[in-house]
């Protein structure tokens, strides 16, 4: 039903979409064209920041299992839980490459001041992420790191979506950052809103991961050439599959909707992120 050959997004509903957007922009810019995208949301089952690391894998191995059998060029891990829960057993195990989004505590630490990170309890608790604080403090020992595990922000945010008055101050932690690190793709949709209640920037690990997967996926080539994927994404399909026209795109990158919820992330990726 699908042709194989794309770069597969995973996350655990819609936060994951605002990766896929940032991706397709860093594409646009560069005339990467032709592409075939998959995006697979498991909004039925978020969301996962509250789950045991063995249930996160359970379903995230699930879904990779289906992106093998597409046949996918790579996969992008578009969730910051995910990421720090599984990516290194997904690597171990699967033959793409696996590309993950991680808090981006680097960055901002490095303008010093008081850095407030804001992400899942699984992302949290999770030892990459703790080597990642430790590494951070190390780096930039002036910068203070306040991390602040968020038990529901992520599904209220995906239950709240598409309202705009939604007010979410009761689940943000008080005090004064310089900068804040949206540490889970869902918090990139209320970005204003936490950025008005601090008064400061906020951070996030979209534009990274971008840039990683088209260094990956160009990786020894020139970037005139073709990349991998373009060579294998070709086999039509039979039936119709859900598709919608990639961003911006004048030539023929497409967005394939999987598993579930697919109806729900194709509306919401069009509300967002298509261009009318
Ligand atoms: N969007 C996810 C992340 O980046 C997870 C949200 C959730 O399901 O708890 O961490």
């Amino acid at each position: 039903m699908y042709p194989k050959g794309g770069i597969a997004f995973f996350d655990s509903g819609i936060g994951g979409l605002t990766t896929l957007s940032a991706c397709l922009d860093y594409a646009k810019a560069r005339n990467f064209s032709g592409i075939n995208y998959y995006y697979y949301g498991d909004n039925f089952r978020a969301p996962y920041g509250n789950l045991s690391e063995k249930q996160i894998f359970s379903y995230v191995d699930e879904i990779f299992s289906r992106f093998q059998a597409l046949e996918v060029s790579a996969a992008v891990l578009a969730c910051n839980t995910a990421t720090a829960v599984c990516a290194e057993k997904l690597r171990e195990k699967y033959p793409f490459p696996i590309i993950g989004i991680e808090p981006a505590i680097l960055p901002a630490m490095r303008g010093g001041g008081e850095i407030f990170v804001l992400a899942t309890v699984a992302t949290c608790n999770s030892q990459k992420f703790q080597l990642l604080s430790e590494q951070a403090k190390l780096l930039y020992p002036k910068a203070i790191l306040r991390v602040f595990p968020c038990k529901n922000l992520a599904g209220v945010i995906e239950e709240n979506f598409g309202d705009r008055n939604a007010d979410y101050s009761a689940l943000l932690p008080k005090g004064n950052p310089t900068c804040v690190v949206l540490g889970c793709t869902h918090y990139i949709y209320i970005r204003k809103q936490i950025e008005d209640f601090y008064g400061c920037k906020t951070i996030d690990g979209n534009q990274a991961i971008a840039k990683r997967l088209f260094d990956i996926l160009f990786e020894g080539k020139n970037r005139d050439e073709k990349p991998l994927f373009c060579e294998i994404s070709s086999i039509a399909s039979t039936s119709e599959p859900l598709v919608t026209p990639a961003k911006n795109s004048t030539q023929s990158s497409k967005i394939f909707f999987l598993g579930d919820a697919k109806m729900v992330n194709k509306t919401k990726y069009e509300q967002m992120f298509a261009v009318k």
